[in-house]
């Protein structure tokens, strides 16, 4: 099996000038997400509707293993070298750890991270480290067992819990993603704070985003992440952290408490401070059609022309062209319209 670098932030490979786009980014890093099925119904990512419930895909309607690993080779052709597996819950689509496997045979791709809620973790952390897999992304919104079932709409903090712990013993590089609701979870910023002090964990908050046409985003659930850089000083002392600066989308800091403990908190701030000018993403969703910008709904349907039989060549062609229609930047500051696309297929 293939040993990936661990900790190792790698620069963008530029073999190929097809990544740069028309705003100079390099555009190194594909999201897959693998499905747009979950064990959990978190309110702000999956609202059922009333009447229909909840509508997800038919497995002919999401990319084959086989067509995702086409995929991936085309764009790792291309220079692209870091991956991150996403859902919905990507741990639930059946055969995973096997198509993981094979990704991580993939010559050139430099690491595959997987953003997870945790409730499988506890049984399959091993595997997925055997696999190749060593970042998790896990998404926690809450330490409260009944406000996570309130938020996820199922009872499974503890197996979420000990899916963070299993993990961090198998040794995974573990990541906390939080979300911050105003009047939701606001209440335990500051016990996430003291939490990367007492684990070791590095917690990120993620400013809440109005995405999604049913989104349950409204201006009085958002708080922005200045408030909460606010919040956690009063508990010990912030200071920027030099060289994260290039850890994706996230300002980390570390935080000491007045006993002299050190932890890691970082903030994401897609809305107040947002770094459309740094990003490197493309997205293809669990639908297959690729998207440049979680914040744009515009997307070509990589899926359609997979099927009609295409060549590498034109595949390569579409995605060259998708980077190429990446826009500048979002306007959710002043137009909290322009993303209407479900946060379920497209994988945050
Ligand atoms: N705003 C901010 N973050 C979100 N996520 C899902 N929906 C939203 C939203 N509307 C987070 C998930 C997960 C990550 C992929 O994105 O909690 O951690
Ligand atoms: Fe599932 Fe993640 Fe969406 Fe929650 S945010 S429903 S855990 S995909």
């Amino acid at each position: 099996m293939k040993k990936y670098p661990m900790n190792k932030d790698t620069q963008p490979n530029l073999k190929n000038a097809d990544l740069v786009d028309t705003f100079s980014r390099t555009i190194s890093y594909l999201r897959l997400s693998l499905t747009d099925r979950c064990n959990l119904h978190c309110r702000y990512c999956m609202p059922e509707d009333d009447t229909k419930g909840l509508e997800v895909l038919q497995h002919e309607d999401l990319l084959s293993y086989e067509e995702l690993l086409r995929i991936v080779s085309i764009a790792v052709d291309m220079g692209m070298n870091k991956l991150r597996l996403t859902g919905g819950e990507p741990l639930v689509r059946k055969g995973v750890l096997a198509f993981i496997a094979r990704l991580a045979k993939i010559d050139g791709l430099d690491e595959i991270r997987l953003t997870t809620n945790g409730v499988l973790l506890a049984e399959k952390a091993e595997a997925l480290y055997e696999a190749g897999i060593r970042k998790l992304n896990i998404s926690l919104d809450t330490m409260r067992p009944e406000r996570f079932k309130a938020i996820t709409g199922v009872d499974r903090f503890h197996k979420v819990w000990q899916g963070i712990d299993v993990a961090e013993k198998t040794g995974f590089d573990v990541k906390l993603n939080v979300v911050a609701m105003q009047g939701v979870n606001d209440d335990e910023f500051v016990d996430f704070a003291k939490l990367a002090v007492e684990k070791g964990v590095e917690v990120r908050f993620i400013e809440f985003m109005p995405v999604g046409s049913d989104s349950t985003w409204d201006e009085a659930s958002y708080i922005s992440s200045s408030d909460l850089q606010e919040m956690i000083a009063k508990i010990g002392v912030l200071e920027p952290l030099e060289g994260c600066r290039m850890d994706g989308p996230a300002r980390v800091y570390s935080l000491t408490m007045p006993d002299g403990k050190k932890g890691r908190v970082g903030f994401i701030s897609p809305i107040s401070h947002h770094f459309c000018d740094t990003c490197n993403r493309l997205r293809l969703t669990s639908a297959g059609r690729l998207r440049a910008c979680l914040l744009h709904d515009e997307e070509a349907d990589l899926k359609k022309l997979l099927r009609s039989g295409a060549t590498d060549n034109e595949l390569r062609a579409l995605i060259r062209q998708t980077i190429l229609d990446k826009p500048k930047g979002h306007t959710l500051a002043d137009d909290q319209a322009n993303c209407s696309g479900q946060m379920s297929r497209i994988g945050g």
